[in-house]
């Protein structure tokens, strides 16, 4: 894994965003994205959706998939995540919304939606970049604490602490849904790069055991130790708990010039 820890928030999005422009650009145009919710890629949506108006990112036949959705939920809800995904990354990016794929948590057979789901991904010869967040469980995607490691887009029931940590985006947590559709475990590790990023105290925990505890379904995120091409950005207050924190700083300080991020 190659972990960077930033002084602040606003620069995990700048370095997230320019190392996932640095893997697009031998791609091109029809790169595929995968794009998380949540607070965490707030700031590496903002830095792309620059990227691309400045001219240095060319995402004019891109493709995004998200990781998941509430079941239950209308499209145009403003905590769907079919809405969510139209505000942080289809319209900032100017992606063709034709090309912008959330499961469908509305849908009458669900199992079917989840399958169209993998096919769909399946069709556009699979994800390049795949963005996540993290849950304070060491939730990725909705994959709580005891999935599979080798999960596929499904039915997911959200764990206590994540209903808990996303009632701040409803009126109550009542309102909270119970379940969702989420990409699996392996979906995710079929995509060929990965950038997490990370911010804030609350994620320390979470962080410390993605990346330096074992390999284990009950923090799911450390599945990322197998995947090959994994980068984790995280400020300083996320890095708090890593207990090799001096080994990656002197690492990324001594990168040679061309393979650095900074802005
Ligand atoms: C979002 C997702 C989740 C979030 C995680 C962190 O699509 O799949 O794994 O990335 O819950 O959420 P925030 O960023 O709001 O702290």
């Amino acid at each position: 894994m190659e972990v960077i820890i930033c002084p602040n928030a606003q620069r995990v999005g700048e370095v997230a965003a320019r190392k996932a422009a640095r893997i697009a650009a031998p791609i091109g145009s029809k790169v595929v994205l995968g794009v998380a919710t949540g607070s965490s890629p707030v700031q590496t949506f903002a830095e792309l959706a620059r990227l691309v108006a400045s001219g240095d990112l060319d995402l004019s036949e891109a493709s995004a998939f998200a990781l998941d959705e509430y079941v239950g939920i209308p499209e145009g809800h403003p905590e769907s995540y079919h809405e969510v995904i139209r505000q942080t990354v289809t319209e900032p990016m100017g992606l063709d919304p034709a090309r912008v794929h959330v499961p469908n948590g509305f849908a009458d057979d669900l199992q079917a939606a989840c399958q169209a789901y993998e096919d769909a991904i399946k069709a556009v010869g699979g994800v390049d970049i795949q963005f996540l967040g993290v849950g304070t469980n060491g939730h990725i995607g909705f994959n709580e604490p005891t999935s599979s490691l080798s999960s596929r887009t499904r039915i997911k029931t959200l764990a206590a602490k994540t209903l808990e940590d996303n009632a701040r985006f409803f009126a109550s947590i009542d309102d909270v849904p119970r379940h969702c559709l989420t990409q699996g475990l392996g979906t995710i590790m079929d995509a060929r790069n990965v950038i997490l990023v990370a911010t804030g105290a609350n994620k320390a925990h979470a962080i410390a055991q993605v990346i330096e505890g074992p390999i284990t379904a009950m923090y799911p995120g450390s599945v990322l130790q197998l995947h090959p091409h994994a980068t984790i950005v995280v400020d300083e207050e996320a890095a708090a708990e890593l207990t090799l924190i001096d080994y990656y700083k002197a690492t990324y300080a001594n990168l040679p010039e061309w393979q650095r991020l900074d802005v």
